[in-house]
């Protein structure tokens, strides 16, 4: 076997993805935002499409920020509308395709009804094994983090866990869905190179690919390019690779 085996094409098992740019594909076609957002759902049917083809374990979608409440009513109200639709016409198909859903995000303060449809959709696909589809809605990483740190902070204070021994295996246990493993792909739409207050714990080691097409648009095709591209890429995680041993 070469030593180099490891820079050989392969599939990340996990890939997240900032969808972007659905406001510029709209405006781009002098249509409202919401079109933009509209036809982001179809990419969302592609993306997850895809993924279950290519064997992706873990596809993470960025639907919904903590900061995106500060954008005008009517386009929140229109996203939510979307994220309603979306679970009441998707999710009993992506439940055949034996896809399992999670919602990461914080929940606390969200209407009681999409909260009360967030778990019913986890519940149902809970056993599901083909991929997960991680959706992250209402989330910032900074939410994340601190809610894990008021976590660790309770049992530190009833005296279930000693302040020396909150290490980041600690932190990263109490994240909104430990058990997932890190993404090994974070693919960005429409060209910014930012994160956004995304997965930021998570993305220490990820490999990150930015595209130009907007979020509207993406494709398996795409797909594909990205992951093409990081599986040239040489992981090292502070490490050595595995021609330099
Ligand atoms: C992504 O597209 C969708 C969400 C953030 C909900 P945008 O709405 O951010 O589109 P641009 O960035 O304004 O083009
Ligand atoms: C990130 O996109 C959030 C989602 C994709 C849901 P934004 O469009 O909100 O990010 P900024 O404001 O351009 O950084
Ligand atoms: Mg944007």
């Amino acid at each position: 076997m070469p030593a180099f085996e490891h820079s050989y094409p392969e599939t990340p098992r996990h890939v997240a993805l900032i969808m972007d740019g659905n406001g510029r594909w709209a405006h781009q076609r002098s249509l409202p935002r919401s079109a933009g957002h509209k036809q982001g759902v179809e990419a969302v049917r592609r993306a997850v499409r895809a993924g279950l083809d290519l064997g992706i374990e873990y596809l993470t979608i960025f639907s919904f920020s903590a900061e995106n409440w500060s954008r005008p009513p009517s386009e929140v109200n229109y996203l939510l509308g979307l994220l309603r639709r979306f679970v009441r016409q998707d999710v009993a198909e992506l439940h055949q395709a034996g896809v399992r859903v999670r919602i990461i995000g914080e929940r606390e303060g969200l209407q009681r009804d999409i909260v009360r449809m967030l778990e019913e959709c986890e519940q149902l696909t809970l056993h599901n094994t083909a991929m997960t589809l991680v959706v992250a809605f209402n989330y910032g990483g900074r939410d994340e983090i601190a809610a894990a740190a008021r976590a660790i902070a309770r049992k530190a204070v009833s005296g279930d866990l000693a302040v020396a021994d909150i290490d980041a295996a600690i932190i990263g246990a109490h994240l909104y869905a430990p058990d997932i493993p890190a993404p090994d792909l974070l693919i960005r739409t429409s060209g910014e190179q930012r994160i956004s207050n995304f997965l930021l714990w998570q993305l220490a080691y990820t490999e990150f690919v930015f595209v130009p097409e907007h979020w509207p648009d993406f494709n398996r095709e795409i797909l594909e390019r990205a992951i093409q591209e990081y599986s040239g890429r040489d992981r090292r995680f502070g490490g050595l690779t595995a021609q330099a041993l």
